[in-house]
């Protein structure tokens, strides 16, 4: 498959990860089309199986998600029908018009006690989350006729779609960096949190990074179960202290603490999801980036002026 030949069906491009991925493939010259939740709705089986039909494309990408943890436990159809409904939808698509379906999953499919996990180490999701995430697995693997999963994990990174808005801390790793470098360098405090119920342990993975794996697996066709993340493991605190240093800001600005109890989502989240990558790594022939190369790459992607590494 050559570069300018490749045309992409593109769920959720509008979004954080999708947004990243959009540049990616852009910027390979692949022809992207990516439909917004306005113009196909991926819980409606026959827009999806129109559009995919008329999109023709060499392999859907599948971003999209009903991004609201606490709502997936008080609106289980809708969650259901958001997660797998949605994937069972394109696999059929993909498999109607001879596509390779790419699913985006997560380490949270793991239960936090299996790190480093392999990418064929058996999913035991905790949460609602998890569970609708690795319900979803099952389908690329079982249903699409050429199916990836390809897991990401501790996403940094820049929201394209939306420059400005640094989603806040959370009980995982998602925009830690981006946040505390928007924090301290407006001469803000930033307490990292350290503790029970929060994501402690991961990989942390910058999305233009995950979005260039990932389209290596398009072009070479790669199916399975990838690990498309960092190369570095890393704890919260860590990350935020290598950070700091990366970006030059103020230590004495960066707290640790405990989290907003508020935060914390019921039913938990996995303490240790770090993700083993070595196999993804030969089979993409890739490096994947250390901690301070990924945290280079993130400084010159928010400060264009500067060179990546
Ligand atoms: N962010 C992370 O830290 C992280 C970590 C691991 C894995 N992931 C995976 O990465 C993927 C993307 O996550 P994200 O953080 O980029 O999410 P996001 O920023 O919330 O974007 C989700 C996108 O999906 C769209 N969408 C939602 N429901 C839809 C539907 N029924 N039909 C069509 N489009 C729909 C949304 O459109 P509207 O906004 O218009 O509804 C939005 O553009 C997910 O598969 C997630 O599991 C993310």
């Amino acid at each position: 498959m050559s570069d300018g030949a490749t045309r992409v069906y593109l769920t959720g491009a509008g979004g954080f990860v999708g947004s990243n991925l959009a540049r990616a493939f852009a910027g390979h010259g692949a022809d992207v089309v990516a439909p917004t939740h306005g113009a196909v709705d991926l819980t409606d089986a026959r827009a999806v199986a129109r559009s995919v039909a008329a999109a023709r494309p060499d392999a859907i990408v599948h971003a999209a998600i009903w991004n609201d943890p606490a709502a997936l436990l008080t609106d289980r159809r809708r969650a259901w029908s958001s997660y797998v409904g949605a994937t069972r939808h394109l696999a059929d698509a993909a498999n109607a018009t001879g596509a390779h379906l790419v699913l985006v999953s997560t380490d949270w499919v793991f239960d936090g006690t299996q790190g480093p996990a392999t990418e064929d180490e058996p999913p035991n999701p905790i949460n609602p989350y998890g569970f609708l995430k690795a319900a979803s697995e099952l389908v690329v693997t079982e249903r699409a006729e050429r199916g990836t999963v390809a897991r990401i994990a501790g996403v940094q990174g820049l929201h394209l779609a939306h420059r400005n808005t640094p989603r806040r801390q959370d009980a995982g790793f998602g925009y830690l960096v981006a946040s505390l470098v928007d924090a301290l360098r407006q001469g803000r405090r930033f307490t990292v949190w350290d503790g029970p119920g929060l994501n402690v342990l991961a990989t942390p993975t910058l999305a233009s990074d995950a979005a260039e794996l990932i389209w290596r697996a398009v072009q070479r066709g790669v199916t399975g179960t990838l690990h498309c993340c960092g190369g570095e493991h890393a704890d919260r605190v860590g990350l935020a202290r290598r950070a700091v240093a990366a970006f030059g800001l103020d230590e004495n600005l960066l707290a640790v603490g405990p989290p907003d109890p508020a935060a914390l989502p019921a039913g938990g989240v996995p303490f240790d999801t770090r993700l083993d990558a070595t196999a993804t790594a030969a089979a993409l022939d890739a490096e994947l980036p250390d901690l301070d190369t990924m945290l280079a790459r993130l400084r010159a992607e928010l400060d264009p002026s500067r060179s990546a590494a």
